[in-house]
C-alpha cells in the first residue's frame, strides 16, 4: 500500500471472520491498529498503543464499548479512544466501514 497524504479506505477483514471481542492486529503504513468486533455488532479501530506503557490493546479484554489495557487494566472508550478516569489519556481512533460484509479502515 502506498503512502498518500489523502484519506484511503483499506480493506482489512470480513466480518463474519471477526470473532466478536477478540482483538485484531492491523498493520497498515507503519500504523499498528487494534479492530474489534463489538458484541453489538459494531466494528471499532484504535492504535495499538496505550497511552500508558504502549500496552498492546488488541490483546485488552472487551466489554461493551470498552477495552482494557492487558497490562495494568486502563479502561478505554473504543469510539473516541478516552481513556476512563480515575486514569487519563487519549489513544487515537480511527474510522471504519462495513460494507458489504467487508470491514474497511479510512486512514
Ligand atoms: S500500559 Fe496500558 S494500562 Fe499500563
Amino acid at each position: 500500500m502506498s503512502k498518500t497524504e489523502a484519506l484511503q479506505r483499506v480493506k482489512v477483514a470480513k466480518i463474519n471472520e471477526l470473532p466478536q471481542k477478540i482483538g485484531k492486529v492491523i498493520k497498515i503504513d507503519g500504523h499498528d491498529i487494534a479492530l474489534f468486533h463489538l458484541s453489538s455488532g459494531k466494528v471499532r479501530a484504535v492504535e495499538n498503543k496505550c497511552p500508558h506503557k504502549q500496552g498492546p490493546l488488541a490483546e485488552g479484554m472487551v466489554s461493551g464499548e470498552y477495552v482494557f489495557c492487558p497490562l495494568h487494566d486502563w479502561k478505554i472508550d473504543l469510539t473516541s479512544g478516552e481513556v476512563q478516569k480515575p486514569d487519563d489519556g487519549c489513544v487515537k481512533t480511527y474510522e471504519t466501514e462495513v460494507t458489504d460484509g467487508v470491514v474497511y479502515i479510512l486512514l
